[in-house]
């Protein structure tokens, strides 16, 4: 037997037994008269001590330890003179009567503390090590826990789990599919997953009714902090049903999972069209803790010399509360700000709305302080405020403007991480035009129904037709979305033509599905959750790497494998691929 108990186990109550443990050496004291082990494994931490009149091999056993060695010990529990309080285990240390070396360990590349003195390559490359950081382990803990109680909430709604296939063909998701060459049919590639869209769709069309899966998908696209090219979806469809039904059990799970991990009482989400959460916050996943809602002044701005305003198609302010004091630098760092390329913007104007009622704007030589007064006016903007402006191509300045927005947000602490503000972003345009291939692409996917009431426009004015769609947004992240799917063939080949599909191109690449709905197609719909995006909100981190046992770095390398690598020359002759 390795233990009796584990490292985080121990309490006053236990004083005087003899018990066996089991774990990883954390750190070793030696005071002279005494020397003390902190024994780690993942339940805690238990003090061990070895008095200087133990017996001499328990004293040499113990020099010879290490940090991270894996050690057994067997000794009595007493009572600690000075007590810990920090750790549940404070209260008791053992005393060693046997030591035994399990494993001997280098000395590791970084330490194993919440607070390391390792670097994210370094940590990256010993996995394994890091994940024994209490703080990273955590993460995975929460993971574990939260796919518990999602199995459990969608169990008690019906919902069965089935698991897909992770070998198909691509999934018109968007975007790039990841391809693996087949050695039976040479020249030829399965995809992985971009989800399990069609599969769901055809476990409906099967009668399933109620289908869940958290699933591993697979895009191969640019990296960001919220993006891993394999990451996991709580993925789920169901027949019968329209958009109200889907999003009452949706919101019912997210406040399931708020009450339970988080102990919050959400109140019910509030809505918001696509159309409202561009136009007032630039971005279809708005960051509603806070205010600073845009307010359109092209009319307004628009009535004097000023020929930037008046050449522009859209200019917009956000009103930043109680910021007229900023000084000509604060502001000078913002125009910088919005200059920057990763926001776009040709320059940025100010107006300060002082305490005293007077105004003083980077533009005082085009508008007299009436003109400003009215663009306070129309921004509710009280003494104190502070009016940025951003002006340009409509559909180009929304977004610079949320760039400062949150900017904004940041810098007055109003993005706190441990409040949170979902709500549901519905009726997303069906179509998206795209300028370089000049054609219109479905926003979500090419299933998605359109609105009922819309339909009679999808040949005349594609562009205006809203779809069925919803995406949960919490804190202006997208963790999850999803739609109302079509389930006519006649209205799925309208679509198909709409996004310029030819018959025999929509028949090659969907006919298995458009096949399925001449057998009897349910209305259905449903929707996908980001599980890594989730987890990471939950435990407050910035990146979902830590959410994920091993991920992958920003290059799409998993830097412990050494993955993605080359392939000897017979793999690739046998799977009869040439390199350039
Ligand atoms: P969608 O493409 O919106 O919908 O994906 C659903 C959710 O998955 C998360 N997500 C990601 N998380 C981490 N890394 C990524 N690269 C990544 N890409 C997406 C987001 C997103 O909201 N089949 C549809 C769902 C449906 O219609 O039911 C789908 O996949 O949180």
């Amino acid at each position: 037997m390795y233990r009796t108990h584990t490292c985080g186990e121990l309490r006053l109550e236990n004083a005087n037994e003899t018990v066996c443990l089991s774990g990883w050496v954390q750190k070793i004291r030696n005071l002279g008269a005494m020397t003390f082990i902190d024994l780690r494994d993942r339940y805690g931490i238990t003090q061990l001590v070895v008095e200087e009149s133990a017996p001499e091999e328990i004293r040499k056993q113990v020099a010879g330890l290490g940090r991270e060695f894996v050690i057994q010990v067997t000794g009595k529990v007493l009572e600690r003179a000075s007590k810990n309080n920090k750790i549940p285990t404070g209260d008791i240390e053992i005393l060693i009567e046997k030591i035994n070396v399990l494993s001997r360990s280098e000395i590791p590349p970084f330490t194993i503390e919440d607070h390391t003195d390792g670097g994210d390559e370094l940590r990256m490359k010993y996995r394994y090590l890091d994940l024994r950081r209490t703080a990273v382990r955590k993460n995975l803990e929460l993971r574990h826990r939260m796919a518990h109680l999602v199995r459990n909430y969608l169990d008690s709604y019906h919902f069965m789990e089935v698991e897909t296939p992770v070998l198909i063909k691509s999934t018109p998701e968007g975007a790039r599919d990841f391809v693996v060459p087949s050695r039976m049919n040479q020249g030829q590639f399965y995809a992985l997953p971009q989800s399990p869209q069609t599969f769901k769709q055809l476990l409906m069309v099967a009668g399933f009714d109620r289908y869940y899966q958290i699933v591993k998908c697979f895009r191969d696209e640019d990296l960001r902090a919220d993006r891993q090219p394999e990451f996991t979806q709580i993925d789920c469809e169901m027949s019968f049903v329209e958009r109200e039904d889907v999003l009452n059990i949706f919101e019912g799970m997210i406040r399931h999972l708020f009450k339970e991990v988080r102990g919050i009482d959400l109140p019910a989400l509030p809505r918001m069209t696509w159309h409202d959460a561009m136009e007032y916050y630039g971005s279809d996943k708005p960051d509603i803790r806070f205010g600073m809602r845009f307010v359109n002044l092209t009319a307004l701005a628009q009535t004097k010399d000023f020929a930037v305003f008046n050449s522009a198609e859209y200019v917009g302010a956000i009103c930043v509360p109680g910021c007229a004091n900023y000084t000509r630098k604060q502001l000078d760092e913002l125009t910088e700000f919005v200059k920057r390329p990763q926001v776009g913007a040709k320059g940025l104007v100010y107006v300060k709305y002082n305490e005293d009622g007077t105004f003083k704007s980077s533009v005082d030589k085009f508008y007299t302080a009436d003109d400003l007064q009215a663009w306070a006016t129309a921004a509710e903007a009280k003494p104190g405020d502070l009016l940025l402006l951003l002006s340009g191509q409509k559909m180009k300045t929304l977004p610079q403007l949320c760039e400062l927005r949150l900017e904004m947000g940041n810098r007055l602490g109003l993005r706190d991480k441990d409040v949170f503000k979902p709500l549901w972003v519905v009726d997303f345009p069906l179509l998206e035009w795209d300028e370089e291939t000049q054609r219109y692409y479905a926003m979500h996917h090419p299933f998605t129904s359109p609105k009922l009431e819309d339909v009679d426009k999808m040949e005349s004015d594609p562009g205006a037709v809203r779809a069925e769609a919803y995406d949960m947004v919490i804190n202006g992240v997208e963790v999850g979305g999803g739609s109302i799917r079509i389930h006519d063939s006649e209205l799925q080949q309208r679509m198909f033509r709409c996004l310029g599909f030819t018959e025999e191109q929509a028949e090659k690449q969907f006919g298995f599905l458009m096949n399925a709905f001449k057998y009897g197609a349910p209305p259905h719909g449903g929707i996908a959750f980001g599980f890594d995006r989730l987890v990471s909100m939950f435990a407050g981190l910035d990146s979902i790497r830590d959410t994920i046992a091993f991920p992958k770095n920003n290059s799409g390398r998993d830097v412990m494998l050494d993955s993605p690598s080359e392939i000897s020359e017979e793999q690739l002759k046998e799977l009869g691929i040439k390199l350039g």
